[in-house]
């Protein structure tokens, strides 16, 4: 089915040759005896920022559930650093370096900031306290209101608290699923920021986006998806400026 793409897997932008930190090879996985993605390849090259883009229904969350071990791939590879991880559990993921920030419910609204914080640092192994100061240096919208409980954040800040929560591991990949979504327009822009900010901490960023402009508008490569597997892939401007594209799925 990766006959419409404009151009094969991997030859997007001239990074052949860099490792991916992250890749998916031919998958087809579901929910039960679902299929969902199709002979689905992406890849990850460190330092990245990818948006997986596509209408409702696509497979976009199902891709980084299935990178997250949430669903085990039936038939393909997840590689993380070239190690096969498909069929790991998210437990183990977590441990090798792989963050996952879901859309919903991504923070522990009854626990203060720093509960929070430290609920997600339970799996490492030692140096909790000081990541947990870095973060706070790094956000400090999160820094002032360390006692307060999550429910009483905003929805920006809510996502700040949610990113901040992944990167207690301090994982080289982080999996982002709509950061923008229900946010107001200046927020998203905000929590747009908060994406490059964490990208520039040397994590590589994999995330869905329904904002597509914007999205992509941060990202160094994108991938558009339709019925579970890539229809197009390319450079933001390639795909913004493809007609076919921006017809199909930009909505003109
Ligand atoms: N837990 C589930 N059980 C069964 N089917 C599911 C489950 N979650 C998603 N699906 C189905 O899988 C398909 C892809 O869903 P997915 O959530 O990956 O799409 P998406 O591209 O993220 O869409 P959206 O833009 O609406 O978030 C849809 O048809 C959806 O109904
Ligand atoms: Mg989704």
């Amino acid at each position: 089915m990766s006959d419409d793409t404009t151009r094969p897997a991997g030859a997007a932008d001239g990074t052949d040759g860099v490792d991916p930190v992250l890749s998916l090879s031919n998958v087809d996985s579901g929910y039960g005896e679902v299929q969902v993605l199709d002979d689905l390849s992406i890849r990850l090259d460190p330092g990245e920022i990818v948006c997986l883009v596509g209408p409702n229904g696509a497979g976009k969350s199902t891709v980084l559930k299935t990178a997250f071990g949430m669903l085990t791939p039936w038939t393909g590879t997840v590689e993380y650093h070239g190690r096969d991880i498909g069929g790991m559990a998210p437990e183990e993921i977590v441990r090798e370096g792989i963050g996952y920030v879901p859309q919903t419910d991504n923070v522990f609204g009854s626990l203060t900031i720093d509960e929070n914080l430290r609920m997600g640092g339970v799996a490492r192994d030692g140096g909790l306290e000081d990541v947990i100061e870095t973060l706070y240096d790094r956000f400090p919208i999160i820094d002032r209101k360390r006692t307060a409980k999550a429910k009483t954040l905003s929805g920006g800040q809510r996502q700040v608290l949610a990113f901040a929560r992944a990167l207690v591991m301090e994982p080289d990949v982080l999996l982002i699923d709509e950061p923008s979504a229900g946010l107001a327009p200046n927020t998203a822009d905000d929590v747009f920021e908060d994406v490059q900010e964490v990208n520039d901490m040397d994590t590589a960023i994999l995330m869905v986006e329904q904002n597509v402009t914007k999205g992509l508008g941060i990202s160094d490569r994108g991938y558009v998806l339709d019925q579970g597997t890539v229809r197009f892939e390319g450079t933001p401007e390639e795909l913004l400026n493809d007609e076919e594209v921006s017809q199909l799925y930009l909505g003109g």
